[in-house]
């Protein structure tokens, strides 16, 4: 019985410590459990506070791409305003040639919008402007501008003279290149007729001189070429009876000039002794029309004059011609007296229609025309001289006013026909003289002379 009630009390003391051993193990699992739970709470509000931060960040960084982008756009159209007001042509390309910039001008001068030529290969939307992939690649290259002056550029048969600098372009992505174009149409007429003035100057100085000193020489050679051409001639008496007093067959000696074209030789040398007279005879124009004094003229009546006089020149030098050339006068009455010099004016009418002449003639027209017209255009009066003839072509134009310039075979032309009148019309009577001229079609001369002659006034602009 004792031992039972021992046993019992064991029994219920192992069960106490049973129960007391489960609920310390239970207790520490709680504790361990809090534990994490606010090591997991610390760890969220960490995250929590790191993202809100981010967010931050996020949003600031965009406000400012937003400003930035803002900035930037009101930037480019700022830009782009200033380099659609410029009047120079100003186009951007790749270091490839594709267009990315096409100013206002670019589009004004090639009639091709800034939609049509973006992103397209420069050379290949616009041919005619000489810049090409091997001239941008170089101007980046050598990281310096390069520039060409006075390039002739031909776009929709309109003929413009211009400055053409390729600006290179280097930032830290982009690489390229700035084209630049100036029109400097005016500037090189303003130079070329500025120069063709001091070139006829200087020749108007040069003749003078020159024309006397010779002159003299030269009349003496033709003289003496006309004697030694007498004295061959076989059936002269003198030469007869010269050779006979020496032994000599003049006959036989003819013959043998002619069988050594001797003949043909001296006829040679006349010719051109004929020819430098007719130089020195124009170049003798250019001094002597100094001299003379502009006076009240009928430009009806000198024109009409010349006609007559060409009528018969080319009665006789072109008879052909003359058979079938219809010679057109198409006068303006109302025409007032214009200070002039009537023989000055003549000489420039007839250069002019014998020019016509001649062009007509080389393009072996059905109905060869020239037509000659007067025009009052206050405060102006204007002189047309047009033909049918064979026309020339720009490069031809631009040199027809140079002194000694001619497309003639030798002994055709002197080239100075032309300069001559230039020179009388702009020097002597503060006009102008112009040519438009289609090849194959033909050529238009136009004068025109101030009705009133200025006191001081410099000569017009133009020829
Ligand atoms: N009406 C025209 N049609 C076509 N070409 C012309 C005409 N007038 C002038 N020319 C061209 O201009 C050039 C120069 O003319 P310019 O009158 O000065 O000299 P030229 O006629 O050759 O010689 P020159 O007048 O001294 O006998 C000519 O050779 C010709 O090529
Ligand atoms: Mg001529």
């Amino acid at each position: 019985m004792l031992a039972l009630a021992f046993a019992l009390a064991a029994l219920e003391a192992l069960a106490i410590l049973v129960l007391l051993r489960n609920r310390k193990r239970r207790k520490q699992a709680l504790l361990s459990l809090r534990e994490t739970l606010s090591l997991l709470e610390q760890r969220l509000s960490t995250r929590t506070e790191s993202w809100r931060q981010a967010t931050d960040i996020l949003e600031q960084a965009e406000e400012r791409h937003r400003i930035t982008t803002a900035l930037l756009n009101e930037t480019k159209e700022y830009l782009n305003s200033i380099i659609n007001s410029m009047p120079s042509i100003m186009i951007g390309v790749t270091p490839s040639g594709h267009v990315t910039h096409w100013n206002a001008a670019a589009e004004l001068a090639t009639g091709i919008r800034e939609k049509q030529a973006l992103g397209f290969r420069l050379h290949e939307i616009y041919p005619d402007l000489p810049v090409t992939p091997a001239m941008i690649e170089e101007a980046i290259a050598n990281s310096e501008p390069s520039t060409q002056e006075n390039v002739k550029v031909e776009h929709l048969n309109v003929v413009r003279y211009v400055d053409i600098t390729v600006y290179p372009l280097h930032s830290l992505e982009l690489t390229g290149a700035v084209i630049r174009v100036d029109d400097v149409t005016l500037r090189q007429k303003l130079d070329s007729m500025m120069l063709q003035n001091e070139k006829l100057k200087s020749l108007g100085e040069l003749a003078a001189g020159m024309a006397h000193e010779i002159n003299n020489p030269l009349a003496a050679i033709l003289q003496s070429l006309q004697n030694v051409q007498r004295r061959l001639n076989p059936n002269h008496p003198g030469n007869q009876a010269a050779a006979k007093a020496l032994g000599v067959d003049m006959y036989q000696l003819h013959n043998y000039l002619e069988a050594r074209d001797i003949n043909r030789f001296l006829g040679g040398m006349e010719g051109a002794g004929h020819r430098a007279a007719e130089i020195v005879r124009h170049m003798l124009e250019f001094s002597r029309s100094s001299s003379r004094q502009l006076e009240p003229t009928s430009l009806n009546v000198v024109a009409h004059a010349s006609v007559e006089f060409m009528r018969s020149a080319i009665e006789l030098s072109m008879p052909a011609l003359h058979a079938k050339l219809t010679f057109e006068e198409d006068f303006d009455i109302s025409l007032p007296l214009v200070p002039a010099s009537g023989i000055e004016l003549q000489q420039v009418l007839v250069n002019l229609l014998k020019n016509a002449a001649q062009a007509i003639q080389e393009a072996h027209r059905e109905h060869p025309l020239i037509r000659i017209s007067t025009r009052l255009v206050p405060p102006f009066a204007e002189i047309r001289v047009e033909d049918n003839g064979i026309g020339m072509n720009i490069s031809t134009s631009r040199q027809i006013f140079d002194p000694f310039f001619t497309t003639k075979t030798v002994g055709q032309g002197t080239g100075l026909g032309l300069s001559i009148s230039h020179f009388i019309i702009s020097q002597r009577h503060h006009g102008r003289i112009e040519v438009t001229s289609t090849p194959g079609v033909g050529t238009t001369f136009i004068l025109t002379l101030p009705l009133q002659q200025p006191t001081h006034a410099p000569a017009l602009a133009g020829h």
